[in-house]
């Protein structure tokens, strides 16, 4: 039977069919903070991939704004470079030349009101040479203290206009403030020139593919939703941990620190994507409204000293290398007070998570790289079996597995094969690599192209931000008052606080 039978309609040519390629349509970006790690290690080569992947409309420009003094050729160079050395898929010359057609760069200082108006020649070209329909999205790659005066910039020269049924949008990275009242600012500084549904929020966790499938585990299938909730569930544990230090981030990350910089925003996206409700569809208010709905419910623990734990950590071994601690780094302050590591205790008021506890860590410097959310489950209320026959028995527990070894794992109980009754974990694994035959792409690629797309879906709203604050606030202070961080060596699971926080509940972290 033809496609076109049935239902008469050509199901190819169905624009709500979401299997069909999202391709953006006429359009440009423009990266401020161009000369960054950021842009050159994701931004270029995210912008180069989804090219690769045919995803881009043919005239797409791509414009630089720094303070270099850099033509477009220069520019054009860096971002092949960058996309040689950092792209997911091969390099194309054929994509590439094409892409370099759409290369400009801007010279000019945040305050300089000409360079904003070179900008705004350069765009106006673009849009004839290269048809990109008057449509930008301003990527601001910048640290937070430039974030007012970019976009108040993009208001006097008329960059955030949408005129003539054109669309301008604002990107803006995190740091989003450091904390409830610099947000709140911010917020108010963005909103003045930009309509809510203009600005995106970059929160790059909600762009990968492992942190969008915690949704379609819990709401496109039947077994799992029945026991995600107190009756069932024991605790949560989401870890962050990774093995790289802070490089040459020093500048930024110092005064920061491990809460703010990942606990704010990936962290307590992922308590919220694995706690909330289900939304009444994957449009981007129906999330927003379940996702706010269970940040706003979350509550700090009465005992901050008890059930919270800060580290900073020390020379020791990584890889087989030896590295030094955080206040021997390159711009650190001897005296710092900075977290390198963070954990908390958090609960949920609501009937589904009362009393069930959240554990979140991360730190830079631990044992390896990996980011999983564990749902650990009640022990069996009774058990037919001897004692000794589940010696050797854990917590059953589903594991979100975000990275590197993206997969799910179930753990359970299974009798060992024997003449006696013996009951040991083994797990059920699923992995990407060999449910898929293609490879993930990179959380920016998929990002820019919602810009690109207007899909909001994956994108923070302000007051999901603000609330994130809210909760961890408290915590800051907390920190500000009493003491200084434990040290940690590099290479370890963290400062000894962080296993006795869980030991207090007779729980433990796991060891991924
Ligand atoms: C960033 C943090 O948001 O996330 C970094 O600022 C951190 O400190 C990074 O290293 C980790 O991202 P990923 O995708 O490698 O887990």
């Amino acid at each position: 039977m033809s496609p076109l039978n049935g239902s008469g309609a050509n199901p190819l040519r169905d624009p709500a069919d979401r299997r069909l390629p999202r391709i953006a349509g006429p359009s440009g970006l423009v990266i401020f903070g161009v000369t960054g790690d950021l842009s050159r290690k994701k931004l270029m080569p995210a912008v180069y991939d989804l090219a690769n992947r045919g995803l881009l409309p043919p005239g797409f420009s791509l414009v630089g704004f720094a303070r270099r003094d850099w033509e477009d050729e220069d520019f054009a160079q860096v971002v092949h470079d960058a996309v040689k050395e950092h792209a997911r898929t091969p390099f194309r010359e054929e994509v590439w030349q094409q892409l370099i057609q759409g290369m400009r760069f801007v010279q000019g200082t945040f305050d300089d009101d000409e360079a904003f108006e070179r900008l705004r020649s350069t765009i106006d070209e673009l849009d004839k040479q290269q048809g990109t329909g008057g449509n930008f999205a301003f990527y601001l790659s910048v640290p937070p203290g430039a974030f007012p005066v970019v976009i108040q910039q993009l208001k006097k020269s008329g960059l955030a206009d949408q005129s003539k049924g054109s669309w301008r949008r604002a990107v803006i990275e995190k740091p989003f403030g450091h904390d409830l009242k610099s947000a709140e600012e911010l917020n108010k500084v963005v909103h003045e020139v930009f309509e809510p549904d203009q600005v995106f929020r970059i929160d790059h966790y909600l762009g990968k593919e492992t942190v969008q499938n915690i949704l379609a585990l819990r709401f496109a299938n039947t077994m799992f939703e029945p026991i995600w909730n107190r009756s069932y569930v024991d605790h949560v544990q989401i870890t962050m941990a990774e093995d790289i230090g802070i490089g040459g981030r020093a500048g930024y990350y110092d005064g920061i620190g491990a809460a703010r910089d990942v606990i704010q925003n990936h962290l307590l996206q992922l308590l919220a994507l694995t706690a909330m409700e289900e939304p009444s569809s994957f449009g981007a208010d129906a999330l927003a409204r379940e996702k706010t709905k269970v940040l706003g419910a979350v509550r700090l623990p009465k005992d901050l000293g008890a059930d919270t734990v800060r580290g900073q950590y020390a020379a020791g071994w990584q890889g087989g290398e030896k590295v030094i601690g955080y206040l021997q780094e390159d711009g650190i302050d001897p005296e710092s007070k900075t977290d390198t590591y963070a954990a908390l205790k958090l609960e949920i008021d609501n009937r589904r998570w009362a009393g069930v506890p959240f554990y979140l860590r991360t730190g830079k410097r631990l044992g390896r790289r990996v980011t999983e959310i564990a749902v650990v489950f009640q022990r069996a209320p009774h058990s037919p079996f001897d004692h000794t026959a589940t010696e050797e028995l854990g917590q059953n527990a589903i594991v979100i597995r975000v990275q590197p070894d993206e997969g799910i794992t179930v753990r359970f109980g299974s009798k060992v094969p024997g003449t006696s009754m013996e009951i040991r974990d083994v797990s059920m694994d699923f992995a990407y690599g060999e449910s898929f035959t293609e490879s993930s792409p990179e959380a920016y690629e998929r990002l820019i192209l919602d810009v690109l797309l207007g899909d909001a879906n994956l994108f923070p709203r302000t007051e999901e931000v603000e609330l994130s604050w809210k909760i961890l606030d408290p915590v800051e202070e907390y920190w500000d008052e009493h003491g200084r961080p434990a040290q940690y060596k590099s290479g370890t699971w963290g400062p000894a606080e962080a296993d006795e926080m869980l030991a207090r509940d007779g729980r433990s972290w796991r060891r991924p």
